[in-house]
């Protein structure tokens, strides 16, 4: 795992999209695993500007999203749908039917999440999954004790999730109480990952799934096991790590690094 401590969140996310271009402009037609929440949102908004700007191609592209709320139809305002069409979507040339997001309101949700796993495997796995982490160590939906080796299924949320979430519904009974989720196996197959985690109320999550045993009461501790997996943070994200010096080491004495 390599972490990544940039100064705050709008660097933290220019620099994680520019891990993704440069994917797209080595493999046009690769397979991005998208986010949902805050986190993500600038990273979204880097990769639009690139776009417009700078002529990021994604007529090739193929998407997977994490997972979606069950129960909420796809024009909700608080759909993940509705979330990345506005968010990224609209704004980019991925043709319409290369993107894929979990169902939140099919009538056979095991048939859809095998389904759903099935297609991610034919398009070739997904080359690089964007992440963010919840405040109880979340990654996707996948609550504390969630099977590390978990698939694509439906999870109920755990009461710190629908609280947490809540600042995005008029209510807290709005919230949905269930979500479809990609599982930690299946996000563990990703070629790469890229996490981003921002604000002071990450800095214990972070830390504990950097530094603390893989453990499913945090689930993003199960990245520990993934080849290649950036963590970004911003400085209040990790401002809990007890290696922070290592860490910005390691990037300072990157650029005189052998090649691999
Ligand atoms: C969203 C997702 C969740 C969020 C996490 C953090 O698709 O899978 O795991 O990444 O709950 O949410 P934010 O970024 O809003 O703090």
């Amino acid at each position: 795992m390599e972490v990544i401590i940039k100064p705050d969140y709008e660097a933290m996310s220019k620099a994680a999209a520019l891990v993704v271009a440069e994917i797209l402009n080595t493999k046009p037609n690769a397979v991005l695993g998208m986010a949902t929440g805050s986190s993500p949102l600038g990273v979204y908004k880097e990769l639009v500007r690139l776009h417009n700007d700078e002529g990021l191609d994604f007529s090739q592209v193929t998407t997977f999203n994490l997972d979606e709320y069950v129960g909420l139809s796809i024009k909700h305002s608080q759909s993940y749908h509705h979330f990345m069409h506005e968010n990224f979507f609209r704004h980019v040339n991925i043709p319409s039917q290369n993107i894929y997001i979990p169902s939140g309101t099919t009538k056979n949700y095991q048939a859809f999440c095998q389904w759903y796993e099935q297609r991610i495997e034919q398009c070739g796995g997904i080359d690089v999954q964007l992440l963010g982490i919840g405040s109880d160590g979340h990654i996707a939906f996948n609550e504390p004790t969630s099977s590390l080796s978990s698939r694509t299924r439906l999870k109920t949320l755990a009461k710190q999730t629908i609280d947490d979430n809540a600042r995005f519904f008029d209510r807290r009974e709005d919230v949905p109480t269930y979500a479809i989720t990609m599982g930690v196996g299946t996000i563990l197959e990703s070629r790469k990952i890229v996490l981003l985690a921002s604000g002071e109320n990450k800095a214990e999550v972070v830390a504990a799934s950097i530094e603390g045993p893989i453990t499913s009461m945090i689930t993003a501790s199960a990245l520990q096991l993934h080849p290649s997996t950036l963590f970004y943070a911003d400085e209040q994200a990790a401002s809990k790590l007890k290696m922070r010096e290592y860490y910005d080491w390691i990037q300072e004495k990157k650029p005189g690094a052998p090649p691999i």
